[in-house]
């Protein structure tokens, strides 16, 4: 099968994110916004319906911290696919916007009380508990709610992942998940619990992971011990292993689908014989390639030490290179033709020295104030982590 999506191209006047010209697009547009690629996502989407269609025991929930937009999250119902939520105002956005409650998984660490009363009175697919204290307070709710609740368990499977260390979850130094034992005494506290049923083993090791050789051991390990589980008797109805699939962010970006599609075919020969079903909460994978974020040069800064790009974004619409120092593509589209060989610090209007996209960016003409600049491959983690600090305005998105 192969997978045709819209591509990011330059151009020697013009950069194209899928079709859309990227210079008649923003003409008379304030920067900076976030500029999604709609026709990409909706190609990847049915590639995804059809993988689905074909492989009817996977189910695939969108985790919503990736991107929250409606119109996204509409997409994603259409095509459908569930819903992995972190706190409650995930879980009413989503249901709110139409998707079903029996396909959405509730993780976190810390949900309160008005947020377990939330998913326990909508019934949905999955609460995950992720300590002995939660649990307790759920039992505690479901029997006052009176209401029959799926409770699936988060394990900690302490494997150890290549990637940074903030978007790691399944060492035994995070705090997400329950070790072995702790599962075990959490099942049979469920299983003594008449309002409670154990839904599903829920399982996710961390973020922007490239190396599918991780996953295939992680898998491995995950099905071993939801072997394990069904030997001793136990029926969850599912394993749900999480996301955690990266884009390339670089110039390959562009190859990030075909990697997700070789990351589902893992999936579906590793787990075709299972009775379960197999969840995955792809986030990143789904929207990371098709939202770019636009702005401009506003001015051009020089000292005795470096040459500074001052763009008119910053950490408040992108925080990834400031809260982990992540590297974006950066494409420009230039008015001069003088050609230059300097390096360029690309930084921000923010007061602070750490909100830089770029240390050493190159480009092949004299940067100007107004030149637009592209920030590739920040539909994932970009507008969701969008704040109004040094009070500016939440950025704008256009949905193409
Ligand atoms: C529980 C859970 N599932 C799924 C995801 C989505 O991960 P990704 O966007 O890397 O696919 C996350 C994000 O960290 C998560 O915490």
């Amino acid at each position: 099968m192969a997978w045709f999506f819209s591509v990011i191209t330059q151009t020697s006047n013009d950069i194209l994110i899928g079709n859309c010209s990227l210079r008649d697009f923003s003409k008379n547009l304030k920067t900076p916004f976030y500029l999604y690629d709609m026709t990409g996502l909706d190609a990847l989407l049915s590639e995804l319906k059809i993988h689905l269609r074909d492989n009817p025991k996977h189910r695939i929930c969108y985790a919503v911290k990736a991107n929250s937009e409606p119109e996204i999250c509409k997409r994603m119902i259409q095509s459908g696919l569930g819903f992995d939520v972190v706190s409650g105002n995930e879980l009413k956005h989503v249901t709110q916007l139409g998707a079903a409650p029996n396909q959405i998984y509730f993780s976190g660490v810390g949900k309160t009380e008005v947020e377990i009363d939330l998913a326990i009175s909508q019934t949905i697919g999955g609460l995950h508990i992720e300590s002995l204290a939660e649990l307790e307070l759920i039992k505690q709710r479901a029997k006052t709610l009176n209401k029959p609740t799926q409770v699936g368990v988060r394990w900690n499977p302490d494997v150890d992942v290549k990637t940074h260390p903030h978007l790691r979850t399944g060492d035994a130094n995070d705090k997400f998940g329950l070790e072995t034992p702790q599962v075990m005494e959490s099942l049979s506290i469920i299983q003594d619990c008449p309002e409670l049923t154990f839904s599903g083993l829920h399982v996710h090791i961390g973020s922007q992971i490239l190396d599918l050789n991780v996953f295939e051991s992680f898998y491995k390990k995950a099905k071993a011990f939801m072997g394990d589980l069904l030997t001793k008797g136990f029926k969850p109805a599912y394993l749900n292993v999480g996301g955690g699939v990266g884009i390339y962010y670089d110039n390959n970006i562009n190859e990030s689908p075909a990697l997700f599609k070789k990351y589902l075919e893992l999936i579906t020969t590793l787990f075709k014989d299972e009775s379960y079903t197999l969840i995955t909460e792809p986030g990143r994978s789904l929207i990371g390639i098709y939202g770019a974020l636009i702005s401009r040069v506003l001015y051009i800064k020089t000292t005795p030490k470096k040459n500074f790009l001052i763009s008119d974004a910053s950490m408040t619409e992108l925080l990834r290179p400031a809260l982990y120092g992540a590297r974006h593509p950066i494409w420009m589209i230039q008015q001069s033709q003088t050609p230059t060989d300097k390096t360029f610090e690309i930084t921000s209007p923010i007061c602070e020295s750490g909100d830089t996209f770029s240390e050493d960016f190159t480009c092949s003409f004299e940067p100007t104030q107004g030149d637009l600049i592209a920030i590739l491959g920040a539909g994932a983690y970009g507008a969701s982590m969008a704040s109004q600090y040094n009070l500016r305005d939440l950025p704008k998105a256009y949905f193409n």
